[in-house]
Formats: C-alpha cells, structure tokens, sequence
C-alpha cells in the first residue's frame, strides 16, 4: 500500500462574515501558498484496524480508539469511515502538519478536515467527492464552533473563489481581472465561536438594530460580487472599508487590527477590513500591483505578526 499525501489551502473572507450566519450572502477565497497536510502510512505490523493519529503542530500522538468521539480529528477520520463504510480496515498512521494561522480566520480547521478526509478516503481506494467532504467538513466544523454558516468548509474544499449563501446553490465566482491581496496576522488568538457568540448575545438583546447591520453588509457583497466580477478595483476597495465599519459596530474588530487597516491604507490600499470572525486574527487589503511592496512594508512596520500575498488569477467556470 503506498503512502498518501493530501493537502488542502486556507481560506480568506473578503465580503460578509459574521452576517453570512444570519442568512446573508459572503464571498471568500482559497489561499493556497498557505495549506494543510495529511499523510498516510500504512502500518502492516499491527493487525487490522489500528489507527494512529499524529499531529505534532498540536502535540498530539494518540490512538484513534483512545480519542473523544468529538475530537475534531477523531471525528474527521470517523465521518469518512462511516461514509466509505470499508469491508476492510488496514492498520495505519495519519500525520497532519499545517501552515495555516491557528484560529486567526483563515479556516485552519476546515483545511485539516478537508486533507484528513482526502487522503483517508484516497488511502481507502474511495476517494470522496467534493461535495461530500464539504458536507461531512461542516459537521466536523460544528464541533469547532456550534453554528457555522459554511462558507470556510465550502471554499476550502472547492479550492475556488465562492458566492455563498446558506441554503443556497453555491456560486463560483468568474473573476476578469487579477486581484492582490495582502494579508495580516494581528496575531491576536480568538476562537471564532467566541465572537460568533458575542455577536449572537447582542443580536438577541437588539434584534432591529443587527439585523439592520447585517442586512446593510448583506448589500455590500452583493454590489461586491458584480465589482469582483467587473473588475473594479476601485470601488471594491470602497465597499471593503464600508463593510470594515459595519463590522466595527458589531463589536468585532480590535485596536491592533484597527492599526494594521489604517496601516495598509495609508500604504496605497485601494480597502482593507478584518477577515473571519474578528477581535484579532487577520485582516485583508486591496493592493494594486505597485503598491504591493509599500503595504506589506507598512504592515509589518505596524506590528503585524505575519504576512502572506496572494493573487487571485483563478477564472472560474472557464
Ligand atoms: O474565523 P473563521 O475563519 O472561522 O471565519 C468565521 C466567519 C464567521 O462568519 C464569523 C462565522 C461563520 O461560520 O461563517
């Protein structure tokens, strides 16, 4: 049996976090110079159905039987398990490494999933399609978060950049004209269900006054998806900064993420706003091509823990 080795890229939110729980529409894209690994190597010395879980990013070198059922790689070993429902189980030892900021918005946690369940299913000789292993990486997104809206699973395990919207069909987006992006670490660790909650609780003690904040991001990706689409940097840079303070009324932004924003445009940035569910982690800018150098420069000069660029050159549904 040979060794398997699968990957999976983070992702970023560009349009629509937070609001895109409560039924609004988000567009995000994968990053994939940043990625998630998983590697299988058979192990013929145990007898059938020994399964050992490495990750050492983690500290974790555990027997998959020893683990809790929720653990989020336990479970994604058993979703797959339960969806090839193989006659026979060798005995092996799965390895995950990542590249990916942990718990920074850049769906770190999807991206595992997806590389578990890829080569897991590969190894098995029934690789799953794309479809499933989105939807089995939402349940195991559920026990990272309790009510996730899909997107990260979405995006990272159809590698292209989505439309999406809960419930919906899920859109490709056709993108004409390359776009740069630069992305900040604030390094500032704080669990996404930790902000989906906070913005759960203030939604509850003021429904009229959040459901009108989500409704006006709700407009903003939806004319942002036609500017992606059109090509105009300008305006997509407007409407990024137009979303950045619908998502400082929600309370989601933070002082350090406030000073990398203010950073990247002062550096030429045509937008930049936080990305994912916020209070640190990353924020996103809008670079054009010879303002790349001065952003990235800016950012780091302001503290930011870790910069990444990546292009959007992908023409999907070509
Ligand atoms: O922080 P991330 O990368 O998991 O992104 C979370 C995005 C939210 O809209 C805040 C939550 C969600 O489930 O969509």
């Amino acid at each position: 049996m040979p060794i398997i080795y699968k990957k999976a890229p983070a992702k970023i939110i560009l349009f629509g976090e937070h609001a895109v729980v409560y039924g609004q529409p988000a567009i995000a894209i994968p990053v994939k110079n940043v990625c998630a690994t998983a590697r299988i190597l058979p192990d013929i010395s145990k007898k059938s159905g020994h399964i050992r879980i490495q990750a050492k990013d983690i500290q974790l070198n555990a027997d998959y039987a020893n683990l809790s059922k929720d653990h989020p790689l336990a479970a994604s070993v058993r979703l797959t398990l339960e969806e090839i429902s193989p006659v026979h189980i060798p005995s092996f030892t799965i390895q995950i490494s990542s590249t990916i900021p942990v718990s920074a918005g850049m769906g770190s946690g999807a991206a595992v999933t997806v590389a578990v369940m890829r080569a897991l299913s590969s190894f098995l000789g029934a690789p799953l399609p794309t479809e499933t292993i989105s939807n089995l990486t939402y349940e195991v997104e559920k026990l990272h978060h309790g009510t996730p809206s899909g997107v990260d699973n979405t995006v990272v395990a159809y590698e292209k950049p989505v439309y999406f919207e809960r419930g919906k069909t899920l859109e490709a987006l056709k993108i004409k004209h390359p776009t740069h992006w630069v992305i900040a670490d604030t390094g500032e660790k704080t669990p996404t269900h930790e902000t989906v909650s906070a913005v759960r609780e203030k939604h509850a003690q003021n429904p009229e006054e959040y459901d009108a904040i989500f409704e006006n991001i709700g407009c903003i990706t939806k004319k942002a998806r036609r500017t992606l689409i059109q090509g105009d940097m300008d305006n997509l840079g407007k409407l990024m900064n137009q979303n950045q303070s619908l998502l400082e009324n929600l309370d989601v932004s933070s002082p350090r993420l406030n000073t990398l924003i203010e950073a990247a445009r002062s550096a030429g940035a045509s937008g930049a706003k936080l990305s994912g569910g916020g209070r640190g982690g990353n924020m996103i800018a809008l670079g054009r091509s010879d303002s790349i150098k001065e952003i990235v420069q800016a950012l780091k000069k302001a503290g930011a823990e870790r910069v990444i660029q990546t292009i959007l050159t992908e023409v999907a549904g070509r």
